[in-house]
């Protein structure tokens, strides 16, 4: 396995490798995929079993135009409307498969819908172009854990990494897309991110947050325990008890601190890789968090880290 930088030759090599129905890590503008030729199942079984994930738990899939999703996807007019507004960017829309969708069975996981999305990273519509294929990209990481945000979290956190990570650097959004359902009359956002409840319904009108049910997760992805590391993780810290590292925000100082200023995209961005590097402390036995502001993409973080601190009994 290695790590490679970005060039065109690395981008030409993935993209066979990919054609051939091997797997390749890659950046986006959220966190690094794991990607694999959507259209082919045994490229499709290879993600699954490399993450240890749940065979219930859909893939979304990545495409290099929004023109691709009519081959795969039902797509309505708020699907025009929102990819007009948000795409390429991270926005992951569910919707309807096709009866003769192209894209395999297996990234749905038994369900009739499909999740779709257009990164916004160089890198990635680079390769998607190179590959002509859509790729289906869960984040790289092991099931239940911590998504990467760098090209050496995709070594440190799978077992059996792919022969190929291509190197973008660090992710700009740091947390994955927003998920949203469009199978139902009012779209649901089963999972918060970079684009907000606010900036979706400006352009499409109200949306409902959906509520999860930890037995039958809509977004099955969504378990209660996720992102989670080794250590137990404590929210809402004001301060740093004995044995703990703290996570702070703003001013609230900590060893590590997601953004001295205060800044919630800059949080967002960092928070993985604090969390790796909190974990990796060997002098802590417990991660304390500094309050994040639920507002904006503090949603998403906050969901995050509620996942991270949850008991892990949920097996994923
Ligand atoms: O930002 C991202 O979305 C990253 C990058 C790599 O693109 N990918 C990512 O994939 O986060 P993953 O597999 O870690 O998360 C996919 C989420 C899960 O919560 C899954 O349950 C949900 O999307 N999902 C996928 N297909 C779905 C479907 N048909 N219906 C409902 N939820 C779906
Ligand atoms: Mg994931």
């Amino acid at each position: 396995m290695s790590i490679a930088p970005a060039t065109p030759e690395t981008i030409a090599q993935a993209a066979d490798i990919l054609r051939s129905g091997g797997l390749v890590a890659f950046p986006t503008e959220t966190v690094y995929g794991l990607g694999g030729d959507a259209t082919n199942d045994a490229a499709v079984e290879k993600i699954y079993a490399a993450k240890g994930r749940p065979s219930f738990n859909p893939l979304i899939v990545h495409v290099g135009a929004p023109d691709w999703v009519a081959s795969i996807a039902q797509a309505d007019a708020r699907f025009g409307t929102l990819t007009r507004a948000f795409w390429p960017g991270p926005l992951t829309l569910v919707m309807k498969r096709h009866t003769t969708s192209s894209v395999s069975k297996l990234v749905s996981a038994g369900l009739d819908s499909v999740a779709v999305r257009m990164p916004d990273h160089p890198v990635a519509a680079s390769l998607l172009l190179a590959v002509g294929r859509p790729l289906a990209a869960p984040s790289a990481n092991k099931s239940g854990s911590i998504s990467p945000t760098e090209a050496r979290h995709v070594l440190d956190s799978l077992a059996r990494p792919p022969a190929l990570i291509i190197d973008g650097g660090k992710c700009r959004v740091g947390v994955e897309s927003t998920v949203l359902d469009l199978t139902t009359l009012t779209p649901v956002i089963l999972r918060p991110g970079a684009i907000t409840r606010e900036q979706i319904e400006a352009v499409i009108g109200p949306v409902t947050i959906g509520t999860d049910t930890p037995h039958a997760p809509k977004s099955p992805g969504q378990l209660a325990s996720h992102y989670a590391p080794g250590l137990p993780v404590r929210l809402n810290a004001a301060e740093a008890k004995t044995d703990e590292i703290l996570i702070g925000f703003g001013p609230a100082q900590g060893t590590l601190n997601l953004s001295p200023r205060g800044d919630l995209a800059e949080a967002a961005a960092n928070l993985f890789a604090l969390l790796r590097q909190a974990d990796n402390a060997t002098l802590y036995k417990c991660i304390a968090v500094a309050p994040v502001p639920e507002q904006g993409i503090g949603l998403a973080i906050n969901d995050r880290l509620r996942r991270a601190a949850a008991p892990r009994n949920t097996g994923s």
